[in-house]
């Protein structure tokens, strides 16, 4: 129809010229899709331990009753720390249960946030910031690093179960760039030494300090003192003599 309006002495190449140029879409099923396997269906029980049934409630008394369903997301971190890191659909399904919520909505809080992951992963969770503060300060090297030391690539785990790694975002700490998560604590201010020392540190079940690995005290300026350099002033100095 639109090449019928188009007038015969016109160049073909003239239309055929502008570029566009497009990345090729990826698939992201796994984010979102589940499929029954023999580790991840819903046949496998779960339940929270006493002790995580009684945080759980307690959680939920934080809320009305008639809004107890906004607890979803911390009582399906307690039930995805339970099962070992990781959220199967039963944690999912019997969160929905003690929520009394469909289910639906329990799969739609888990498949959003990432924190939330959907397969297992190894005893150590390594989350290595790849955003611009992070890459800016050498964070590349971090990841190449993190993934050649221990042998695989973003999103795999070692064989021995002990690593897995994966590339995220921003994770709050851009002052201390670059930097990685391990579990729950963050390694700041990264070379690819001291990253290497972390991660052998775990591989031996220790727990290295977490905070910025270059000596600095959190986050404070590693040029030293730039500003209230001099003596503070004296209670009264400076006033006027019937102040003093
Ligand atoms: S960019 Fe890495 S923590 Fe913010």
């Amino acid at each position: 129809m639109f090449a019928a309006r188009i007038p015969r002495r016109l160049p073909r190449l003239t239309l055929h010229s502008r570029f566009i140029s497009t990345t090729s879409p990826t698939r992201s099923e796994s984010l979102f899709i589940h499929r029954d396997t023999d580790y991840n269906n819903p046949k496998i029980a779960f339940k929270f331990t006493p002790e995580n049934l009684k945080r759980a409630q307690e959680v939920v008394s934080h809320y009305p009753p008639q809004y107890k369903k906004a607890a979803v997301i911390p009582l399906l971190d307690l039930g995805q720390r339970q099962n070992k890191g990781w959220t199967s659909i039963s944690v999912m399904n019997y969160v929905a249960e003690f929520l009394e919520m469909p289910p639906m909505r329990v799969y739609e809080v888990a498949t959003f946030y990432t924190m939330f992951n959907r397969e297992p992963i190894g005893t150590n969770f390594v989350q290595v910031c790849t955003t611009t503060p992070c890459m800016l300060r050498g964070s590349t090297d971090i990841l190449n690093t993190t993934c050649s030391h221990l042998g695989l690539k973003p999103g795999e785990t070692t064989k021995d179960g002990k690593f897995t790694v994966i590339e995220v975002e921003c994770q709050g700490a851009c002052s201390n760039a670059p930097m990685m998560a391990v579990n729950d604590d963050f390694y700041e201010d990264l070379t690819p030494e001291s990253t290497k020392k972390i991660l052998d540190a775990f591989a031996k079940g220790e727990i290295p300090k977490p905070g910025p690995q270059s000596g600095r005290q959190t986050s404070e300026n590693s040029a030293g003192l730039t500003a209230l350099t001099s003596k503070p002033y004296g209670p009264g100095e400076f006033c006027q003599p019937e102040f003093q």
